[in-house]
This record gives structure tokens, C-alpha cells and sequence, in this order.
């Protein structure tokens, strides 16, 4: 999750590329870069770590002039936030830029062939290594564009490129492969690209949207698109009548939404490169921890905050499932001051979306203390945890705005799933054969979650029903009792109901006090280990007057004859159906905090990143 903005045109192309990326920083905000094409002929390129008023700084002290130019935001995936890191990176002789959204999987075996040919690069990028290839393709293929698809049919995974060459002087060259979008902005004498809308929209309302796999040739005249493999493509511009603010958000109404319906692609890109469905090998290359290290690890520990420890629960259970060892998941904010007992054969897993939470940090450092490997599960690249931590798995869920985490729970929950297999093989408790099955399993959820998104306008409805209640209880066993926490966590915190989540098996222990007049209770109830127990919970609430929402899998008819309200989900593994289930509960809340009239965005009280105790 990149930003990025071009131009070519007759104006200069510095302040419109600024002013478009600041729309952008949404996307991403660690470093930010811009490149022009001088009218002497240089390709002059400013970078700078931070915020794009740290590169506005660097270009008061060094201005650039030129009526052709690409800029880009960074979100960090490959290499830590730095000047160096940031975009746009350039070949060896200087003679192109290049921008880019999104993951190359191959790039390391690309980088070192090039390398054994003479390239030398200056960055930890996979993006430093589509300029170095685009070079060695203009060795042979002389035209820009032509060269640029050699380069890209070579690449796997995702990208979202910008070109701009010396050797092409005229003209922008994008293209795109499953990161995000690209848009080309039709103006009169001048053209725009971006990977989104909001940022051109004050210049043009005209855009051609790029598809996967077609590359755009972009002059002051005009655009030509065409596909990697050369067959010309026609397309009509569409008009963009969204005003600004709605277009930094995609079209949808509040980032929270935008980001629910994120989770598709950010759970792929969560396990894209790090799995191979054929030899069952998991691919966790940050993680920095030898054999003997592993092999004398005795128990793991999660700790995090919030949403990140509902996710460390099952963390939890993915670890004593997949790997066999004991494993515990602790709130960071208890562990940093309980002198809990561990050292060198405990590995502490802390979990955290920001890499910022104070908690978390203190933690890692209470664990650092004892002398613990640390691995850090966070979307952010070089941020404290990270560097705190022997190892990291990033989630790549991109920039998380809305402050209620829905996207960061997901690719969480990828990862500690990643990390459950990987130890697992690395141990020896699981077989090959058996990560193979579960890596089908995993590939299989992003298709299960769009397919639960659809169920977004009947749980709009019955938000409207419920949004007057002033009580939730939510339940659920086994791996979905951290679903139940979660759901009451989300709904609390935007829209300012009082709501309690717990483990079916405590109701009688004290919540079933509550449970009187309709009181709303979400039962979380999939067809697995638990379900004859949650069926149990069910009747229990029933007999109370309690009015039962249920989260049933899909022809679930008994459960459909006890509840109030039936949510049919698709079935999908046990360890994993947590991703499915969470996402009516993240739909619920949001819908019935829209219809309380609160601030979803950004609820009361409320911090992103709680970065103080
Ligand atoms: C989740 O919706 C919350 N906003 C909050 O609980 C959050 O998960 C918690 O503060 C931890 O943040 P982190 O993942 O950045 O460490």
C-alpha cells in the first residue's frame, strides 16, 4: 500500500506530483520520494525518510524543475523506512526511475543474477530491482515500453509500477499486476497516473482504469494501453463524480468499511511468497532464528493489546495444535510488570499492528531482559517492535486507518498461523503432507471472506434493528471465543454500547444473570467441536428471553429454528474459520455505530496507537 503520482504535461510537474501524494499519504507514510525529467535532460531524484513534508523540506533546499516527473508515498514491505529505501529508485546508469505498490516474490533470485552480472544496488528494495532489470532489457530492446514488459513478464506477485526514462523523454509508463489500482487522468495537453483517484481529482474527472496484466504508454497527447504480451486494449475513460474526501476512501463511506472489505487481498498478501502448496514448505525469511534456537524452545508466549491479543489467542492455539509445544497468550500490559518466569527457552511472540503499543514494548523488553528470543508479528516496517525483536513476520495488510482494527485482526491471525506451521516443521510435530492440506485450507479463505462480505445489506438491516439495545453479550467456544471477545470489542469501541464477550462454558457462571428482555446475544456457532455446547448456550438464552443472533454455517436449520437471527457463513477450517466468522461481527458494529450517528473513524477517547501507558 504505496502511493503513487505522475504527470506530463506543460505545467511543472513538481507541485501538481506534491499535492497529489499528499492526498495519498493515507497509504502510506514512512518516506516519500519525487523524480523529474529536467528540461536539460537529467533525471533528478529527491528522497527523503518521514512524512512528505520532510521531502517538501529537501526540495525548498534543492528545488527541481521539469514539466515531466513521478512521485511516490511509502508504506514499507522490503527494507526498513529510510532516504536510501525510499522511492523513486533508480538503475545503474542513472537513466530511469521507477515507482512501485505492491510485493515482488521472486525478486531476491532476480537481484542476484543481476548482481552476478555487475549490478550494484543501493537499496533493500524489490523495487530497486525492476529498474535494474528494465536496464538490462533496454541492452537489447531499445524501446522503453518493450523493455518494461520484459522486465515485469519476469517478476511474480504484485505490482503497481511508474516509469520514467531518459531514453523515453516524452512519456509515463504504468502498469499493473494485482496491487491495488492505477488510474491514467485525461487532461487537455496533459496527463496524469496514480494508484488512486483522490489524487488527481482536483486536475481531471476523466480516468482510464488500468486492468492486471496491461501496461499504459502515457504522453501529454494521450494514453495507449496494451498487455504484457502486446495485444492493444480499448478503453473508455469513466467519469469520477465522488467528491474528494469520499475518493480517498475508495468510494466507501468510512475507512473502517474500506478496510473490512480489504480483507480479501490483505490476507493474500499476508501468505503470497511465504507458502508453497507443492513441498509444503513455509517461507518466513525475517525471522532470524537458528535450528538449535528453535529446537530449544519449550513454550512460546504472545503478548499484545486489544485486538492484537484476541489474535495472540489464537496464536495460542495455533502454536500447541500445529507445533505441540505449551503456549500461552498474555496482555502486554500485565506481563511487562508480573516478572513472569521465562528465559532463552520461552520464545515471546509480541503481536501488534502500529509496532508502537507501549505495552507491547514494555514487554518485549521485560522478556528482552530475561534473556527470551523475541519474534514481532506488526504491519510496520523498522517501527519499535521491530527493531526490539530477533525476528519479524510482517502482515502486509497495508495502512490501517480506521481506528477499530479490522484488517490488522486478519492478516494477524495469518500469521500466527504461519508461525504455528513453520514451527511445526521445524520441530518435526506435523508432516509435510499435513502443511500441505493446511496451506490448501489457507488459500482458500480469501474467496470464503468475499463471499461472507455479501451478507453486508442483510446485516445492515438487522443493525437497524438492533442499534437501540444498550446491552450485547457475545459467546463462542473454542477458536471462536476469541471471535467473541473481538465482536464485543469492535462494537464497543464504535459505537459506545456496553458489550461482553465470553466463553459459551462461563454463561453459567455469571453471565446468565444478564440475560433477560431481549437482550441481544451473539452466538457464534459454526458446525465444529463446540457446536453441540454452543447449541446447549443457545437453548439457554432462549429460555431466558434472550433474543439470539446466530452465526451458523451456511443450511445450518437447526440452530435457524431456535434463533431470532440467523448470519449463515461458509464453512472453512476450524483453525482458520475465525477469518470468516469475524467479518458479520466487524459488519454489525460498524453498521449499528453508522446508525447511532458516531464517529467511526476515529471513536472517542480513542487512539490508533496507544503509544503512552
Ligand atoms: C482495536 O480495534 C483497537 N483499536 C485496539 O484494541 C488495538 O488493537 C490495540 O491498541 C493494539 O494496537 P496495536 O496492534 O497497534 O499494538
Amino acid at each position: 500500500m504505496c502511493g503513487i503520482v505522475g504527470y506530463v504535461g506543460d505545467k511543472s510537474a513538481v507541485g501538481i506530483i506534491l499535492e497529489g501524494l499528499k492526498r495519498l499519504e493515507y497509504r502510506g507514510y514512512d518516506s516519500a520520494g519525487i523524480a523529474v525529467l529536467a528540461p536539460s535532460g537529467t533525471l533528478e531524484v529527491r528522497r527523503a525518510a518521514g512524512r512528505i513534508k520532510m521531502l517538501e523540506g529537501i526540495l525548498r533546499d534543492r528545488p527541481l524543475s521539469g514539466a515531466i516527473g513521478i512521485g511516490h508515498t511509502r508504506w514499507a514491505t522490503h527494507g526498513r523506512p529510510s532516504d536510501d529505501n525510499a522511492h523513486p529508485h533508480t538503475d545503474c546508469s542513472g537513466t530511469l526511475v521507477v515507482v512501485h505498490n505492491g510485493i515482488l516474490e521472486n525478486y531476491l533470485e532476480i537481484k542476484e543474477r543481476l548482481q552476478a552480472q555487475g549490478h550494484t544496488f543501493k537499496s533493500e528494495t524489490d523495487t530497486e530491482v525492476i529498474a535494474h532489470l528494465i536496464e538490462h532489457h533496454l541492452k537489447t530492446t531499445p524501446r522503453l515500453e518493450r523493455a518494461v514488459k520484459a522486465a515485469l513478464a519476469e517478476f511474480k506477485g504484485s505490482y503497481a509500477v511508474g516509469v520514467v526514462s531518459k531514453a523515453a523523454p516524452d512519456r509515463l509508463i504504468a502498469a499493473k499486476h494485482g496491487a491495488g489500482s492505477v488510474v491514467v487522468g485525461l487532461g487537455k495537453g496533459e496527463m496524469f497516473i496514480a494508484s488512486d483517484i483522490p489524487a488527481i481529482l482536483s486536475h481531471t474527472r476523466d480516468v482510464v482504469i488500468l486492468e492486471d496484466g496491461e501496461v499504459a504508454v502515457v504522453t501529454a497527447e494521450g494514453v495507449v494501453l496494451s498487455t504484457l504480451d502486446d495485444q492493444p486494449v480499448q478503453r473508455d475513460p469513466v467519469r469520477i463524480m465522488w467528491d474528494p474526501i469520499m475518493a480517498e476512501k475508495g468510494g466507501y463511506r468510512h475507512f473502517m468499511l474500506k478496510e473490512i472489505y480489504e480483507q480479501p487481498r490483505a490476507i493474500t498478501d499476508t501468505f503470497r511468497g511465504r507458502i508453497s502448496p507443492e513441498t509444503g514448505a513455509i517461507v518466513l525469511p525475517d525471522l532470524n532464528i537458528d535450528p538449535a534456537t528453535v529446537r530449544a524452545i519449550q513454550r512460546v508466549v504472545f503478548v499484545a493489546c486489544g485486538t492484537a491479543y484476541h489474535a495472540s489467542m489464537l496464536g495460542r492455539t495455533m502454536v500447541e495444535r500445529l507445533a505441540g509445544l505449551p503456549a500461552e497468550a498474555d496482555l502486554a500490559s500485565e506481563y511487562r510488570y508480573r516478572d513472569a518466569i521465562a528465559g532463552p527457552e520461552t520464545l515471546v511472540v509480541a503481536v501488534s499492528q502500529s509496532g508502537e503499543t507501549a505495552d507491547t514494548i514494555g514487554a518485549v523488553k521485560a522478556a528482552r531482559l530475561k534473556g527470551c528470543p523475541i519474534i514481532t508479528i506488526t504491519n510496520a516496517v523498522g517501527s519499535a517492535l521491530a527493531r526490539e525483536a530477533t525476528g519479524t513476520i510482517y502482515m502486509h495488510a497495508g495502512p490501517e486507518i480506521g481506528v477499530a482494527s479490522t484488517k490488522a485482526f486478519s492478516t494477524m491471525i495469518v500469521a500466527v498461523y504461519l508461525l504455528g506451521l513453520w514451527l511445526g516443521r521445524q520441530r518435526d510435530a506435523i508432516t509435510a503432507e499435513d502443511v500441505r492440506k493446511r496451506i490448501r485450507d489457507l488459500v482458500e479463505i480469501p474467496r470464503l471472506v468475499e463471499q461472507t462480505l455479501e451478507l453486508d445489506t442483510k446485516i445492515a438491516a438487522l443493525a437497524r434493528h438492533l442499534s437501540h439495545a444498550t446491552d450485547f453479550l457475545y459467546l463462542g467456544r473454542g477458536v471462536q471465543y476469541p471471535i467473541a471477545l473481538e465482536g464485543a470489542l469492535k462494537l464497543k469501541e464504535i459505537s459506545y454500547i456496553h458489550a461482553e464477550g465470553y466463553a459459551g462454558g462461563e454463561m453459567k457462571h455469571g453471565p446468565i444473570a444478564l440475560i433477560a428482555d431481549g437482550l441481544p446475544v451473539v452466538a457464534i456457532a459454526p458446525r465444529d467441536a463446540s457446536y453441540e455446547r454452543m447449541l446447549g448456550n443457545i437453548e439457554e438464552v432462549r429460555a431466558r428471553d434472550g433474543q439470539v443472533i446466530a452465526i451458523v454455517h451456511q443450511g445450518d436449520k437447526l440452530i435457524a429454528s431456535k434463533a431470532q437471527h440467523v448470519i449463515e457463513v461458509p464453512p472453512a477450517a476450524e483453525l482458520l474459520a475465525p477469518l470468516i466468522t469475524v467479518i458479520p461481527l466487524q459488519l454489525l458494529a460498524y453498521h449499528v455505530s453508522v446508525r447511532r450517528g458516531c464517529d467511526v473513524d476515529q471513536p472517542r477517547n480513542l487512539a490508533k496507537s496507544v503509544t503512552v501507558e
